[in-house]
């Protein structure tokens, strides 16, 4: 497959430009940064446009000028529109999740699946344009027609993270392109590539030049502008807190809509009548897959007493055996992590957590090969309070904190700021009830792990993981839409 975004090679090695009103180009100053392989960082991906202000400006005014058309547009021809890049995104789903994993390092399962999810994203929003949008209402008075209708908001900023380079951006972009916004994605600047390839199906469908803009580059160049200019009517980000409120900070002073997807500290309770071994494998995979990155990963096993040395010893055994290494290959389970720092961080981490006394039962090394690997790592003797117990590490880390009963183990769980996902291990559906309904979470699972996300439902927080508003499905309408009331009268008869 030929990119569309390739501008030029250098020596060999692709040069990719910002597509800004309907073209591929490279950044006003010629500027590019490299993009490396996580798992083997000889291996050169390409060369991406190192932007700055000047191609925010020039985006930001592409997709203002676009807006009216695009709005104006009827929603079934903008759905067409959608489900055509759907279409072209999931027939050449291999391609695309193999270009995700070798920029990102999840497995390649992981890379095709998450490729799948972004057109099965814009398959939805696609969809979601044959439904109602607006609401009938009765008015006082008789001869009135008071009903409301929803209008897009205008330029929508996106700034989208590395851990899921291709399902983020589509799960912001395809709501807002839907409802009638246009869009200027900023995405991670390690993993542009997906956002290319995402970007490419967009044109590829026909969307109208200037809809859809994408300026690669760093957070400062490219985010900062991004979010500080008036004509950016909303803003929507996924990623640390710390970047996040920074963000909000700037965006709602000047008025303008923000929606802010951060962190998790996602606690899985098992409780002594679960069917322990589903509840091994899902506390696993919601822990240890794409190597703990996720906000949605599990990083607290919280666990029934009686059977926390039984559960202990499987996670160690089966944590023990999982297959690290390169995520192309077939029998790989476990990549490496994005970045050289951020597996020095992760690995600094976990000696903090042994420091302050917890113990590690596997794990908790640096493969001696190339790549940013960090071995898969189980703690136990982890207090609520501790580091471990509260921090969010966004590495393949897991401790066990065992409790008395149900009680301790949901103030246990709820004893965090986050609260993004939460899930329970039990056969007993009074206790799963009472769960559902005490602990802080915006979504919870009842026996499936704390990851996952299906397009047409909420997703988002509660406390310090989000802002109030939610993602997909139905929320997202309401987050790229404003609500116009009608009183609509005939005029008076003579
Ligand atoms: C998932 O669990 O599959 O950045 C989705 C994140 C979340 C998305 C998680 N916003 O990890």
């Amino acid at each position: 497959m030929t990119h569309r975004g390739q501008l030029s090679e250098r020596d060999g090695v692709p040069v990719y430009g910002n597509y800004i009103n309907g073209t591929w180009q490279a950044a006003a100053s010629g500027k590019t940064g490299e993009n490396r392989n996580p798992a083997k960082p000889d291996d050169l991906i390409g060369h991406f446009a190192s932007s700055s202000a000047e191609d925010v400006e020039a985006a930001i005014a592409a997709a203002e000028e676009a807006g009216p058309a695009w709005a104006a547009m009827s929603p079934i021809a903008r759905s067409n529109i959608l489900y055509k890049a759907s279409e072209i995104l999931l027939a050449r789903a291999s391609k695309v999740g193999a270009d995700l994993t070798r920029e990102m390092g999840k497995t390649l399962k992981e890379g095709i699946g998450e490729t799948s999810r972004a057109g099965q994203i814009l398959r939805y929003f696609a969809g979601e344009l044959h439904q109602p949008d607006g609401e009938h209402y009765a008015s006082a008075n008789p001869e009135t027609l008071l009903f409301t209708m929803r209008e897009p908001i205008g330029v929508c900023g996106m700034i989208t993270p590395w851990n899921f380079p291709i399902a983020i951006p589509a799960w912001k972009i395809a709501p807002a392109l839907a409802f009638g916004n246009t869009v200027v994605l900023k995405p991670a600047s390690l993993t542009p590539l997906s956002a290319v390839n995402l970007i490419e199906a967009l044109d590829e469908a026909g969307i109208p030049a200037g809809v859809v803009n994408l300026v690669t580059g760093s957070a400062g160049a490219v985010g900062d502008p991004l979010v500080a200019d008036d004509r950016v009517k909303a803003i929507s980000f996924t990623g640390s807190n710390a970047v996040g409120n920074g963000i909000k900070e700037v965006a709602s002073a000047r008025g303008a809509k923000v929606q802010l997807e951060l962190g998790g500290k996602n606690p899985a309770i098992v409780l002594a009548d679960a069917d322990f071994d589903h509840a091994v494998t899902q506390v696993i995979n919601g822990a240890m897959m794409s190597a703990g990155q996720k906000c949605t990963a599990t990083s607290r096993a919280i666990v029934d007493r009686k059977i926390a040395d039984k559960l202990t010893n499987a996670l160690t055994d089966r944590i023990g055996k999982l297959s690290v290494g390169d995520p192309m290959a077939e029998t790989t389970t476990i990549g490496p992590l994005i970045s050289q720092e951020a597996a020095d961080r992760v690995a600094g981490d976990i000696q903090k957590g042994a420091g302050e006394g917890a113990s590690i039962a596997v794990g908790g090394t640096r493969p001696d090969q190339p790549g940013h690997f960090v071995t898969p790592t189980l703690f136990t003797g982890v207090t609520p309070e501790s580091f471990l117990g509260q921090e969010e590490l966004f590495g393949p880390v897991l401790g066990v904190i065992p409790v008395d009963d149900m009680d301790e183990a949901v103030a246990v769980a709820n004893q965090v700021r986050y609260g993004l996902s939460a899930s329970i291990f039990t056969r007993d559906i009074g206790r799963a009830l009472r769960f559902v309904r005490s602990v802080q979470a915006g979504i919870v699972h009842v026996n499936s792990e704390t990851a996952g996300a299906e397009p047409h439902v909420p997703f988002g927080g509660y406390k310090g993981s989000s802002s109030y508003s939610r993602e997909q499905g139905k929320a997202a309408r309401d987050f790229y839409t404003q609500v116009k009331t009608v009183y609509f009268d005939p005029p008076p008869t003579a």
